[in-house]
C-alpha cells in the first residue's frame, strides 16, 4: 500500500481486517514504526481521527506530530500558478515537500466546502498532498470519503454478525446542519465488499451519488427498509442531488426503539459524533442495541492495520 486516501488502496479487505484483529488481540505493541514519524494536519475538527490515529502511531512505536492546519498553519494556496498576492501565504509545492522531510507518512483532513460539487470531488486538497509529498499520504477524511472509519466499521459489523448472510441499512437520518456525504459513501463502498443484504434508506431528494451506490437499491420507505435488518447504520448527509443543501423532510427519520421493532433486534451503528434525540434517540444510544462505542473502540485498530502496511511499503 503506497497511500491510504480511498478505500480502493486496499487491495483484499478481509485480510487487512484480519490484520487489524491480530493487532487489536494478540499483538498490539510492534515496533514497525520505531524511528517513524507521523504528521496529522487537520483542516477541521476531530476527536476520534485525531486521537485513535495517534494512540495507533503510538502503538506501532511511532513519533507523531499534529497541527491544526486551518488554526495555526500559514493559509494554503492549491491552485497551480496562483498569483499569491491575497490571504494564501504559502503554497502546497512548498508546505508538502517541507512536511515530506519532517514526517515519513502525512495524514489529511480536509472537509468539503458542499457550495461546488465538482470542486468538492476533485479532492483539491488530498489529492494535492499526494501530488506533491514524497511519503505516504493519509486520508482522516476528505471531501467524499472517510476510509479509516469504513474500515473500523468492517471489522465491527464482522465482530457483531451473527447471521450467515446479514442485511445490512444504510439510514440516513436528520439533522440541522449540512453534511458531508464522505462517512456515507465509503460505508457503501465498504459494503460493496462484503457478501450481504445492503439497501439504503433515505428521503427522496437524499439519494446519494450514483457512481458510489452503483446497483444497490434506495428505499424511500425508513421503516420498509428497516424489515429484518441485523445492522442498521445511522447518518446524516446533506443532498447530492442539490448539491450540499438540507432539504425539507415531512416524515421523522431519527432511530428509536419504535422503528428497530421492524429489524431483528438490529445493531445499530454510527461514526460519532452523534446529536442524541435528533439522529438517534436515547432509548437506543443506551440500549444493547447500540454498538457506537465499540465501533470507535476499532477506530485505531484500523488505523494501526494501515499505518503498518504504508510503514511497511517504506522499505
Ligand atoms: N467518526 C469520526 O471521524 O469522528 P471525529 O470527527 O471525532 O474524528
Amino acid at each position: 500500500m503506497k497511500n491510504y486516501t480511498t478505500l480502493a488502496d486496499i487491495d483484499n479487505l478481509e485480510t487487512i481486517i484480519r490484520e487489524a484483529r491480530g493487532l487489536k488481540f494478540e499483538n498490539p505493541d510492534t515496533k514497525a514504526g520505531e524511528g517513524k514519524t507521523l504528521g496529522m494536519l487537520f483542516f477541521n475538527p476531530s476527536l476520534r481521527t485525531r486521537l485513535s490515529t495517534e494512540k495507533a502511531a503510538k502503538l506501532l512505536g511511532m513519533h507523531v506530530m499534529v497541527m491544526n492546519a486551518d488554526k495555526d498553519g500559514w493559509a494554503l494556496e492549491f491552485e497551480d500558478g496562483a498569483v499569491m498576492n491575497s490571504d494564501k501565504a504559502e503554497h502546497i509545492k512548498e508546505a508538502a515537500a517541507v512536511l515530506s522531510q519532517y514526517c515519513d507518512i502525512i495524514a489529511v483532513r480536509a472537509f468539503p466546502g458542499l457550495k461546488d460539487k465538482e470542486k468538492d470531488e476533485s479532492e483539491l486538497v488530498l489529492n494535492s498532498f499526494k501530488k506533491y509529498a514524497s511519503v505516504p499520504v493519509v486520508n482522516l477524511e476528505s471531501a467524499t470519503g472517510h476510509p479509516l472509519q469504513a474500515l473500523a466499521d468492517a471489522i465491527t459489523i464482522q465482530e457483531h454478525n451473527t447471521a450467515e448472510k446479514p442485511k445490512i441499512v444504510l439510514s440516513w437520518a436528520p439533522h440541522p446542519k449540512a453534511l458531508p456525504q464522505s462517512v456515507a459513501n465509503s460505508f457503501v463502498e465498504m459494503v460493496h465488499r462484503l457478501d450481504v443484504d445492503f439497501v439504503i434508506t433515505n428521503p427522496e431528494g437524499y439519494d446519494l451519488n450514483p457512481a458510489v451506490r452503483k446497483d444497490i437499491k434506495v428505499e424511500h420507505d425508513q421503516e420498509k427498509a428497516f424489515k429484518d435488518a441485523d445492522f442498521v447504520y445511522v447518518k446524516n448527509w446533506s443532498s447530492y442531488e442539490d448539491y450540499g443543501q438540507v432539504l425539507n423532510v415531512e416524515k421523522n427519520w431519527i432511530v428509536n426503539q419504535e422503528k428497530l421493532k421492524h429489524t431483528n433486534n438490529a445493531k445499530v451503528m454510527h461514526c460519532l459524533p452523534v446529536r442524541r434525540n435528533v439522529v438517534i434517540a436515547d432509548d437506543v444510544l443506551d440500549s444493547e442495541n447500540s454498538i457506537v462505542i465499540q465501533q470507535a473502540n476499532n477506530r485505531t485498530f484500523a488505523a494501526q492495520a494501515v499505518l503498518k502496511r504504508l510503514l511497511e511499503s517504506l522499505d
